[in-house]
């Protein structure tokens, strides 16, 4: 989602004649775009502005520095009392204003500038205010935002605070986007939300539109593959799994957070299912779509989780099977629920729990793409290959593939077979 924002902050700021450079020193403008989602995440920000610090200080072109994003949104002006380099603080619905923010900030006499913090959370709709056109940098597999916010508040997370409540943006708004994307050379689209399946909103006929509607008029279009994340399994209709069958563009990966497979951490967590809910709902998907690659993540050392507890957790992943998996350790949030909970569980438990799980995941993951070597896949090509005539793309099932092959083939879909499989990618010849 942050790679979403920033794209389109580049896209709003160019019509200002701001282009993108390669290194810091050649900024006038550097906006870092921060996650608060993880403790270790929101630090990295402090360690980045002394980082730029150093250069500013060797630098005479001042350039405005401002802190995007959700660390932005929770921190507000702490981000400044930190580290006065900073000249703007805005969160991650207020980006569109970005213009006029800048704007403000600059004084007759040049430098030093006014400080801003725009945290406010405003009651229209950012899309809508959005210039620019969409111009993926990614533009072979797009990125287009379809829903905002969340209101599960699962009791360690962050999201529904700094993102605010769970948006739907119309499906016109959506099909225009895709529509610039696609001429812009997107093969793919990657459909994002932070609860992308709990979109519901206004069809092009006026009617209400479930997501696996937008799914499939979304396919009508001239584009290959649609991708969507992050689900949650509380919002997983059957008509959204019965999309893998249906709809044909709908590649087989479902990227479905557990978080653990306790029912008590779950119910702490507030999750909203159990084990067995969640294992019903990839039985099911895997009925309409057998070879589905089902993703997720994990959260180990939430308060009070016990060696039973976490034993549920590694037997959910082998009974998933899981193609893929993140896998965090618990990390306490300031005013979510669960950071107020007794029982936090020690540091060097929680590192090794997730060496554990982690390890798991692991060998999983190379067991499923070692299951590919002698088959043959489809792969879109999105990039060049580390080193000369090498190739690199993307499976149906979002494996990275490497290959052979001349770069005149970027954007295509080739087929190809696979020869040889790693930990995490596939090695292919081209048919
Ligand atoms: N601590 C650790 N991991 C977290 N996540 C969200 N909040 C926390 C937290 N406080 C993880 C969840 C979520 C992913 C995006 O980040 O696994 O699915
Ligand atoms: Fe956070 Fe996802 Fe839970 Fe929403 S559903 S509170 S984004 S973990």
């Amino acid at each position: 989602m942050n790679e979403y924002d920033s794209e389109r902050m580049a896209e709003i700021l160019e019509p200002h004649n701001y282009s993108s450079v390669n290194e810091p020193d050649q900024a006038d403008l550097i906006i870092l775009n921060t996650c608060h989602i993880r403790e270790k995440a929101a630090e990295k920000i402090y360690s980045e502005l002394g980082r730029l610090k150093k250069i500013n200080n060797k630098n005479d072109k001042n350039p405005k520095i401002a802190v995007a994003g959700c660390v932005g949104q929770a921190e507000g002006q702490e981000i400044i009392n930190r580290s006065p380099i900073v000249d703007l603080v805005f969160g991650p619905l207020t980006y569109h204003q970005l213009p006029e923010m800048l704007e403000s900030i600059e004084t007759d006499k040049g430098f030093p500038r006014k400080k801003l913090v725009n945290i406010e959370i405003p009651d229209i709709d950012k899309f809508d205010q959005l210039k620019g056109s969409r111009k993926s940098l990614r533009s072979i597999s797009s990125l287009l935002s379809v829903q905002e916010g969340c209101d599960k508040f699962c009791s360690f997370c962050v999201v529904p605070y700094t993102r605010g409540v769970e948006i739907s943006r119309p499906a016109s708004q959506i099909t225009k986007e895709a529509i610039e994307l696609i001429e812009n050379g997107a093969k793919e689209i990657i459909l994002l939300g932070q609860n992308v399946n709990a979109w519901f909103g206004k069809g092009l006929d006026e009617s209400d539109w479930t997501f696996a509607r937008l799914i499939r008029e979304l396919s009508k279009l001239e584009i290959e593959r649609i991708r969507y994340i992050t689900s949650h399994p509380r919002d997983m209709t059957d008509e959204l799994m019965r999309s893998h069958k249906d709809i044909e563009k709908l590649q087989p990966y479902l990227h479905l957070p557990v978080q653990s497979g306790s029912d008590k951490v779950l119910k702490e967590m507030n999750r909203g299912y159990t084990f067995s809910d969640y294992m019903k709902i990839i039985d099911k998907t895997r009925e309409y779509r057998p070879d589905i690659a089902v993703s997720g993540d994990f959260i180990v050392g939430f308060p009070g989780e016990t060696d039973k507890d976490f034993q549920d957790t590694l037997k959910i992943v082998k009974e998933v099977k899981y193609a893929h998996a993140y896998s965090f350790k618990y990390s306490s949030r300031p005013g979510t629920p669960a950071s107020l909970m007794e029982n936090h569980i020690e540091e060097h438990v929680k590192t090794e729990r997730l060496k554990i799980l982690q390890d798991l995941i692991k060998e999983h993951t190379r067991g499923f793409n070692k299951s590919f070597v002698g088959k043959e896949i489809d792969v879109l090509i999105d990039k060049p290959g580390n080193g000369e005539n090498r190739l690199s793309g993307r499976s149906a099932y979002l494996q990275s593939v490497h290959m052979d092959g001349n770069t005149s083939m970027i954007g295509e879909i080739i087929r190809a077979k696979v020869t040889k499989s790693r930990d995490n990618s596939l090695e292919c010849v081209i048919l």
